[in-house]
């Protein structure tokens, strides 16, 4: 089998190729911008890397499809932040180049597996999101944030639409995923990157931990091995279980409010003694929604999957609680951490 993971140098994409060749003997193809988070599995003779912007290189793009069994486009921009910031480069990245991935699968009858998210249900009320029941809801148009989950929802739309003419594909959506390879701690933007990394880089840079509007919302967070092993379960697709459906991927049992987080970060990096100081310093602060992110945010309070569907078609549950992930996480980033960006001591790990 051979399998075209497009933006394979992401966080899903990197995680996910990784574990494909650790366990398998599938061919991987894969293009992105940027090489970093492959570096170790450039050498593998299971993988073909092309380096470049999946817009510019669309002859590759085309014969790749055509020789491969599964396409699975994971290129994207996906901070809130950015939502709200560009959300015309939202849009083009986001709906316009998935629009020509999944009509050149349609053209060359391959099958697609399609990361939609768990944005789309948006600030539904129920509890959990369910496939097949719960209603999308998004706020109106001046609230740019939802412009991610829109296009994702339309392009869900669509694939769903031609699967009726014979497209084959599975839809998922990941809930909350969280690990190494997701976003720069470096990265000094108020914003820049997803809660945990940005929390990881406000306490190395000394900055305060800001809770959105007090931090109670809530996320179910899924580790990112869970994430990749249902994810392998669904290209595998024993007796075809897995084709024409959409599955929520997350973890209902990690749900927590965003001040747990904050407090198990703190928490966990106090089991190093040299960051004990720090994580000391650290100030927890509220800000409201309108200050750190501008007018066009919205937020969700609640956000629990229903995996019911993905359990029973495909034998798959989470298994990773969330303190466990997060000492995963900070113990892997103060192995990897480059300690001149952020003045500290260096250390033992
Ligand atoms: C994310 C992103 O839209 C996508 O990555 C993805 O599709 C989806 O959710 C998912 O991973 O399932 P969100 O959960 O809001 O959206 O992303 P974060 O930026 O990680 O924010 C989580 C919560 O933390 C939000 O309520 C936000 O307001 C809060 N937050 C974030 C803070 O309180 N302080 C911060 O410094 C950053």
């Amino acid at each position: 089998m051979k399998i075209l993971i497009l933006g394979i140098n992401g966080f899903i994409g990197s995680n996910l190729s990784r574990s494909i060749l650790e366990s398998t003997n599938w061919k991987v193809s894969g293009l992105d911008l940027r090489q970093n988070n492959i570096k170790k599995m450039l050498s593998n003779k299971n993988l073909t890397f092309h380096l470049g912007d999946v817009n510019q290189e669309k002859e590759w793009v085309i014969h790749e499809i055509l020789t491969s069994d599964v396409v699975i486009p994971l290129t994207a921009i996906a901070t809130p932040m950015s939502y709200i910031k560009n959300p015309l480069s939202v849009f083009q990245s986001v709906f316009e180049t998935n629009m020509y991935i999944i009509k050149e699968c349609v053209r060359q009858k391959r099958r697609i597996i399609f990361p939609s998210t768990s944005e789309v249900y948006g600030m539904c009320d129920d509890l959990p999101f369910n496939e097949k029941n719960s209603q999308l809801v998004l706020g109106p148009i001046h609230k740019e944030r939802w412009i991610y989950s829109c296009s994702k929802q339309l392009l869900d739309r669509v694939i769903w639409a031609y699967g009726k003419e014979g497209l084959p594909f599975t839809l998922f959506r990941p809930f909350n995923w969280i690990g190494h390879g997701q976003d720069s701690i470096y990265n000094p933007k108020k914003g820049g990157s997803r809660v945990i990394p940005q929390f990881l880089g406000n306490i190395l840079r000394k900055e305060p931990l800001q809770l959105v509007d007090g931090g109670e919302q809530k996320r179910s967070f899924t580790d990112i091995k869970d994430g990749v092993n249902a994810l392998i379960k669904i290209i595998r697709n024993d007796s075809g279980k897995a084709n024409g459906k959409i599955f929520n991927i997350g973890n209902p049992k990690n749900n927590a409010s965003i001040k747990e987080v904050a407090n198990m970060l703190i928490h966990s990096l106090r089991a190093y003694p040299e960051y004990r100081d720090l994580v000391s310093n650290v100030k927890i602060e509220t800000v409201p929604k309108e200050d750190f992110y501008g007018s066009g945010y919205q937020d969700v309070q609640q956000r629990i999957p229903d995996i019911s569907d993905i359990q029973e078609s495909l034998n798959w549950s989470p298994s990773i609680p969330l303190n466990k992930s997060i000492e995963n996480i900070t113990s892997y980033m103060i192995k990897n951490i480059d300690h001149k960006i952020f003045e500290l001591p260096v250390t033992g790990y």
